[in-house]
């Protein structure tokens, strides 16, 4: 792949216009403005540029949320070395933002054998144009839903997705030969960072989580438990206060972290002015200083607590040690053997659901 690296001019594929974060909202930055700038952000090797806000249409004020984005080098590296793509692959990209992936992609599988969706109609417009200025003309753009694939070209020996899913649509697996690959960044609500590779056989994918990525959602993915639909001033009023027993150092462990989201996986949890916060469907959690304030049926500290707890017990499995299956019927996270159902059905942590099928969370941080 280092020759796909030296052969892909990147700053062709970043737009004249980024958008930046200024004063608490993504705003535009030209290129013009400050060309030395741009050019350092475009080769900064852990910096994603956003390249959309909010679907294209942000608010005079500013733009909330980064829509598409080109990934930063070290992540768009550690994922084509995960992918073990070879000249000859059929490959099929879900994601295709600026095309920069798609292109590198296509260096290495040799031309017309890269085929890359994009569910922005403007977006996918900005890659066939940024493809055709390179010389990519072999990479097909096409604008569709990702979730669905694109049977025309299957079956695929490889399927990478460059957004973030909280379930892998079955359709993939449908769409790739045996023995081919799935690549994907996998979140949880709690959690936003696993990439997990899946190998495709006959009634299934299944395989280790490879690392720790996070991208934004795709876009039929999103949903989350909303705090704004839950917290109030009266709900506030109402909250029971008591000491905090969960001690909160230990999802500085992004291992810790990824185990406990896999526990509490449809439950967002954030930091924020020094406290963090939890909120799932029916309820929410707000620790700061020792003290939790919480309202609603769970009790998401105590969830919480008990989940660092059975990671501590089950010797501090790392992010690498859990894996993924996905069935026609669903899909089932691992620890250790994929042949075991975990977690154990005496050691369920609060209203966990043994299979996920949590919501998405919404986009966040940028690979
Ligand atoms: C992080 S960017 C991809 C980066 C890209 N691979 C590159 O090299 O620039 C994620 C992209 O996924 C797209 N996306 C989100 N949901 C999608 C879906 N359901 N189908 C296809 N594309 C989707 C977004 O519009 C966005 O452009």
């Amino acid at each position: 792949m280092r020759q796909a690296f030296m052969a892909v001019p990147r700053e062709q594929f970043v737009p004249e216009t980024v958008w930046v974060v200024e004063g608490g909202a993504y705003r535009p930055f030209h290129r013009q403005s400050d060309p030395l700038r741009w050019a350092r952000m475009v080769y900064d090797p852990v910096q994603s540029i956003a390249t959309q806000v909010d679907d294209g249409t942000p608010a005079a004020t500013g733009g909330d949320v980064p829509t598409s984005s080109i990934s930063e080098p070290r992540a768009v590296m550690s994922m084509l070395a995960e992918l073990d793509l070879h000249p000859g692959h059929q490959v099929l990209e879900i994601g295709a933002g600026t095309g920069y992936n798609a292109a590198l992609m296509a260096e290495r599988t040799g031309p017309g054998l890269v085929t890359t969706l994009e569910i922005d109609p403007q977006v996918a417009r900005g890659a066939r144009t940024a493809l055709h200025q390179t010389g990519h003309h072999g990479v097909t753009v096409v604008e569709a839903d990702g979730e669905q694939g694109w049977p025309q070209g299957a079956p695929y020996d490889r399927l990478v997705a460059t957004a973030s899913v909280t379930s892998v649509p079955w359709t993939w697996v449908e769409q790739v030969r045996p023995g081919g690959l799935i690549l994907a960044p996998f979140r949880t609500t709690f959690c936003s960072h696993g990439l997990v590779r899946l190998t495709v056989s006959g009634d299934r994918a299944e395989g280790r989580f490879a690392g720790a990525l996070t991208f934004m959602a795709l876009r039929g993915q999103r949903t989350r438990p909303r705090i704004d639909a839950l917290f109030s001033a009266r709900s506030w009023e109402e909250s029971r206060e008591s000491r905090a027993a969960v001690d909160l150092s230990a999802l500085a462990n992004p291992h810790a972290e990824f185990a406990v989201g896999l526990r509490l996986s449809d439950v967002a949890h954030w930091s924020q002015d020094g406290g963090h916060w939890w909120c799932s469907q029916d309820s929410w959690a707000y620790i700061t200083e020792g003290t939790a304030y919480q309202w609603g049926p769970r009790d998401l500290a105590r969830e919480t607590g008990a989940a660092v707890q059975w990671w501590e017990d089950a010797g501090r499995p790392a992010l690498f040690d859990f894996g993924l299956t996905v069935a026609a019927d669903g899909h089932r996270v691992w620890l250790g053997d994929p042949s075991e159902m975990w977690p154990p059905a005496a050691d369920q942590v609060g209203d966990t659901p043994r299979t996920l099928t949590a919501p998405a969370p919404g986009t966040g941080m940028l690979a």
